[in-house]
């Protein structure tokens, strides 16, 4: 199968995103034909600085490889690189309804939380996520249950694409994974994220000690049951789903293991299974962090192969639309 997926180069990674896609993606690069991609133009859409922006995508790119991602086997490139993701975008956002991306949830929840920056970037933001998975006539999106809605309307404007000028673009499906939704360890009923509280993120590449800290200092729920019930413990039920993606145990043998232990030790048991896992990643980021030109060159040959594949689809796509070529 043809994978295609993206990470925003906003800032660190966090094990949300880990869990949430990048996980998924080192299994799927083993047998599948995948792309990987740093959308900078994506996170242009929100307040960034142009002063970092090229050190947030170097990082991201390092950080790629530092969690296994292997420029063997997968296309790691970055978005703003190969000019046919703007195209592709264009054309399409010419024959979607506008009230298509107005009810997509993301919009929705950004223009509220951010009523200063509604720009017409963070409207056409589906468009653009359509343009990258269509444009490698991909077949399925590893993403995590916040983008489902994006996938779903990347399949619609294909159908939509191929009915009004002919076959062109692959229908793609979404692939959720299991971590599909971290919460915040300070907000349980939110997700975790770069941009909110930083004490309830944990970084992918986070020293022990800040571990310790932020684990020691999560928000449980009344009473004292190790148990999973989201709705009624989402703070103890979000540490046991990390623990037991981290652990490879299930949440019914944590239950039991945990059962008359109390948080304390729980949590305690959760900060070692953590720094144990992201071990191997901070060493490895350390290693890459001094080998930027390396990285480079991983993203200029990414880039080589990907616009090969990008410039058939688009030559494609305006030759359908009856455009000049
Ligand atoms: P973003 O940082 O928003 O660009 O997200 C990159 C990827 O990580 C997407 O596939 C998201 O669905 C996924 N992701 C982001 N935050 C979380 C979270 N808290 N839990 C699970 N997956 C997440
Ligand atoms: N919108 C995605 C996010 O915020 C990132 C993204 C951009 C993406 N283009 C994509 C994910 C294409 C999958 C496929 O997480």
């Amino acid at each position: 199968m043809r994978i295609f997926s993206g990470i925003r180069p906003t800032g660190e990674l966090h094990i949300g995103n880990y869990l949430g896609a990048i996980r998924q993606w080192l299994e799927l690069q083993e047998k599948n034909e995948c792309l990987f991609c740093i959308v900078d133009l994506h996170a242009i859409t929100t307040p960034f600085s142009p002063d970092r922006l090229q050190q947030n995508i170097i990082k991201l790119a390092t950080a790629y490889l530092a969690t296994g991602l292997n420029p063997e086997k997968s296309i790691i490139f970055v978005q703003s690189q190969i000019k046919e993701h703007a195209e592709l975008a264009w054309l399409l956002g010419s024959f979607t309804p506008l009230g298509e991306l107005r009810r997509m949830t993301q919009f929705k929840e950004k223009t509220k939380r951010h009523p200063e920056h509604v720009n017409a970037g963070l409207l056409n933001y589906p468009l653009l996520m359509a343009a990258d998975i269509l444009l490698y006539q991909t077949e399925a999106v590893p993403v995590g249950k916040d983008q489902q809605q994006h996938v779903e309307l990347t399949r619609q404007i294909a159908r939509n694409f191929n009915k009004k000028f002919g076959e062109v673009f692959k229908i793609p499906k979404v692939l959720l994974s299991e971590g599909q939704k971290i919460m915040s360890l300070q907000n349980p009923r939110k997700k975790m994220s770069k941009t909110d509280d930083p004490r309830g993120c944990i970084d992918l590449f986070e020293e022990p000690a800040e571990i310790q800290k932020k684990v020691m200092a999560a928000v449980t729920d009344p009473g004292k049951k190790i148990k999973y019930q989201p709705e009624r413990q989402p703070g103890i039920s979000n540490l046991l789903t990390i623990y037991s993606l981290f652990s490879g145990k299930s949440i019914k043998f944590l239950e039991k293991k945990f059962e008359n232990k109390g948080y304390e030790a729980f949590k305690k048991s959760l900060i070692k299974v953590l720094i144990d896992a992201l071990e191997p990643f901070r060493k490895k980021q350390k290693e890459l962090s001094s080998r930027e030109v390396y990285v480079r060159e991983i993203l200029q040959q990414g880039r080589k192969r990907a616009e090969v594949i990008a410039q058939s689809t688009i030559t494609e796509v305006k030759k359908k639309m009856g455009l000049i070529l």
